[in-house]
């Protein structure tokens, strides 16, 4: 980034935090319409939508406030980087986010897209996503080369389903009846789900009970207020044992 478009970013954030519900809304919108294969990707259960895009955008410009001094966000980083891993996110995802964000600045600061301000925006983006893409490229390798490891989505089929006094407890083992990874106490996976009736997967977090050679457990608890794209509630109503689900590899927290 040159010292002008340094400028020129950091000169919008105030602009842009005052108009954060507008800049997520519109930006959040913009992206699931010209991308529907994304709601595969992304939450779509009430509770949850807003939370991410506001996220996104809040650590996009907390990015650019410091972006002279990236290491400040190095934690922000890492944190991101496990999220985005555990939901699968890959490089060329990048290039969708971007350009939504970036035409959603352009509306809300009132600015043509083809101006200086915005290829300013745009370099800065395209650094965080450069720093975020090799951390992300880090972690799936380190994760395809545990023993029984994997990166990205891998079948499971249900193998039991026990009642809890808060939900069920699941029991899921590799369709493929190879080893998994074992984990250790706090780690996470992400499960997907079919959403009934539509044509859309979902996936949610759960922390892992316990593993053995080719197997994990975990509780799914029922969400309040929940709708029809919760994954929880799809699990407790439609998941039984001999369904399938895909998970991705265990992460610490
Ligand atoms: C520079 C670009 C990006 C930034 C700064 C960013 C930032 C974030 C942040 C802060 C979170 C919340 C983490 C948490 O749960 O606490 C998040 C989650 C997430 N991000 Fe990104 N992200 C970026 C790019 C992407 C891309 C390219 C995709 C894929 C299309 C993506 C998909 C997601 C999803 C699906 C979640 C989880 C949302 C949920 O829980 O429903 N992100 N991201």
């Amino acid at each position: 980034m040159t010292p002008e478009h340094i400028e020129l970013v950091k000169s919008t954030v105030p602009v842009l935090r005052e108009n954060g519900v507008a800049l997520t809304s519109y930006f959040y919108k913009r992206m699931l319409n010209n991308n529907p294969e994304l709601n595969n990707v992304f939450n779509l259960d009430s509770q949850n939508s807003g939370r991410q895009p506001r996220a996104l955008a809040a650590a996009v410009l907390a990015y650019a406030e410091n972006i002279e001094n990236p290491a400040v966000l190095a934690k922000a980083v890492e944190h991101i980087a496990t999220k985005h891993v555990s939901l699968d996110i890959q490089p060329d995802q990048y290039a969708i986010v971007g350009e939504n964000l970036l035409h959603s600045i352009s509306e809300v600061l009132n600015v043509p897209f083809e101006s200086e301000l915005i290829a300013a925006w745009k370099a800065a983006y395209l650094q965080l996503a450069d720093i975020l893409i090799g951390v992300e490229k880090q972690k799936y390798e380190n994760l395809a080369a545990q023993n029984g490891g994997w990166a990205g989505w891998r079948a499971f089929e249900i193998t039991a389903v026990e009642a809890t006094e808060a939900g069920k407890i699941f029991t899921v083992q590799t369709a493929d009846k190879q080893a998994t990874v074992q984990t250790e106490v706090n780690e996470f996976i992400s499960v997907k789900v079919k959403v009934p009736g539509k044509d859309i997967e979902q996936p949610h977090q759960y922390t892992v009970l316990e593993s053995t050679e080719n197997t994990y457990r975990f509780e799914v608890k029922p969400e309040e207020n929940h709708t029809e794209y919760s994954v929880s509630n799809i699990l407790l109503g439609h998941y039984k044992t001999g369904d399938q689900v895909q998970l991705t590899a265990p992460q610490k927290k």
